[in-house]
């Protein structure tokens, strides 16, 4: 067990902004010195999770191995950063419960006529077709979170903004410096 790391989880709509954000705060917690990791969804659906579907079964199982290697990373000092939809709230409460170290849910907060809106990969207007089952939002639930430690409204905010709110939290825990 090494001191300093910690598990920061994004969750949120698809296009909600959480990669984005990720890759945004990642640096900013680099130059503080804090050692630093980001498990993208979709990243991980290409490695460690390839040839999961997006029933409630695979999408649990998705998220507890996005977990655990984030409790492996995050017990050796590093600042594991998650973005994955992570739609069910019993399975990020079971990740928090089991977190070894300190766990900081921050809610990706855009509403679905955001993320629809922009469609940034266009799978909502497939969903919407009835081309993808089981889209988030769309034909499958997101649950959100009941006490995230950090919400924040990309629909509403800069992406500076929403970066700032995290570290301020951050910061406020004395998780960085
Ligand atoms: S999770 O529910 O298991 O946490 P994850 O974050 O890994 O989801 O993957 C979500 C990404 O997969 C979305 O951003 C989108 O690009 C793609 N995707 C493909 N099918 C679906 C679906 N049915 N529901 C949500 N996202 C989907």
């Amino acid at each position: 067990m090494k001191d300093g790391g910690f598990i920061l989880w994004f969750t949120g709509l698809s296009g909600a902004g959480k990669s984005t954000l990720a890759n945004h705060v990642a640096p900013i917690l680099a130059a503080r010195g804090v050692a630093v990791e980001i498990l993208d969804g979709d990243e991980v659906r290409e490695n460690l999770s390839k040839g999961l579907s997006f029933s409630k079964e695979d999408r649990d199982i998705n998220v507890r191995r996005i977990a655990f290697v984030a409790n492996l990373l995050g017990r050796n000092g590093v600042c594991a950063i998650t973005a994955a939809i992570s739609p069910y709230r019993a399975i990020r409460e079971e990740c928090r419960a089991k977190a070894q170290v300190p766990f900081v849910e921050v809610f990706v907060d855009a509403p679905l006529a955001v993320t629809e809106a922009r469609d940034v990969k266009g799978l909502y207007a497939k969903a919407r077709a009835g081309q993808i089952p089981h889209f988030t939002g769309v034909t499958d639930p997101y649950e959100p979170p009941s006490s995230p430690e950090v919400v924040v409204k990309t629909g509403e905010e800069t992406l500076e903004q929403s970066a700032a709110k995290v570290i301020e939290y951050l910061k406020r825990r004395g998780l960085v410096r």
